[in-house]
């Protein structure tokens, strides 16, 4: 067959690349029912790349070619719309196809229970929108993103929230009430650039709590402040996570 082996991905130089890669393909080997499944979501960030190349990998193989080149996938944002057309996948809307088969994206902190922090890319509302539409909802990371136990955010790295715009100075202050120690309006690459506009025209907030040992409750209160679109709380939401380690190693759970 066409499709290249995982094992001989081993000598890559970038540990940290091959880790990603190495989730990604695993996942995909592992979790797309190539003979039934029809609708793929395709999250955002730098492991999901993987992800969209190993069904790029599939799509080239002529045993599969006839059954890959019918999957319709599903973007989360401008990132995932280019992996999947550069990969020469089917580019589908979720409007059209709102049940998805097995949807595929990253995180950026995954505690043992599964929850997760995501939002570090700005597409936090598409991609829970596509994860929480999708009958599997399939995490890859690298091993840098496995919490001890909980996960935990600090003044650099908080939970991303998005929000109305006008909103966001209610939003904040409401934040700092419910325990946040710190609280910060994503900005963008330089001093001069504003705000992070989301895809939906909105901004982002990421607001540091600590440790979070009730991610859901945590979760319900934020959701519940008059301005706020979503959070990157991803609960109760993701089926099964892929880690890549350092040593060409993936671990389940
Ligand atoms: C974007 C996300 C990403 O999936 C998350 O930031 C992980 O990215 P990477 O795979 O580059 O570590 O949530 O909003």
């Amino acid at each position: 067959m066409a499709v290249p082996s995982i094992t001989s991905l081993a000598p890559l130089a970038d540990k940290l690349e091959s880790a990603k890669r190495a989730a990604a393909y695993r996942a995909v080997d592992e979790n797309v029912n190539f003979q039934h499944d029809k609708v793929i979501g395709i999250g955002s960030g730098s492991t999901v790349v993987y992800v969209a190349e190993r069904l790029g990998q599939y799509l080239k193989d002529p045993e599969y070619n006839g059954l890959v080149s019918q999957f319709i996938c599903i973007p989360t944002g401008f990132q995932s719309r280019r992996l999947i057309l550069d990969n020469g996948l089917k580019l589908g809307s979720i409007e059209e196809n709102s049940s998805i088969d097995v949807d595929f994206d990253g995180a950026d902190e995954i505690d043992d229970q599964l929850n997760l922090i995501k939002g570090g890319g700005a597409c936090l509302f598409q991609e829970k929108l596509v994860s929480t539409s999708s009958k599997k909802f399939i995490v890859v990371a690298d091993y840098r993103k496995k919490a001890p136990k909980y996960l935990s955010t600090n003044w650099k790295s908080g939970i991303p929230i998005e929000i109305v715009p006008s909103a966001y100075v209610r939003v904040a202050d409401d934040l700092k009430k419910l325990g946040a120690k710190h609280v910060i309006v994503r900005q963008g690459g330089s001093a001069k650039a504003g705000p992070v506009v989301t895809d939906n025209n909105n901004f982002l907030i990421d607001a540091d709590f600590g440790m979070l040992e009730n991610p859901s409750q945590l979760h319900d209160k934020i959701k519940a402040l008059v301005g706020v679109v979503e959070t990157g709380l991803f609960i109760d939401n993701a089926s099964r996570a892929y880690i890549g380690n350092a040593d060409g190693t993936v671990e389940v759970f």
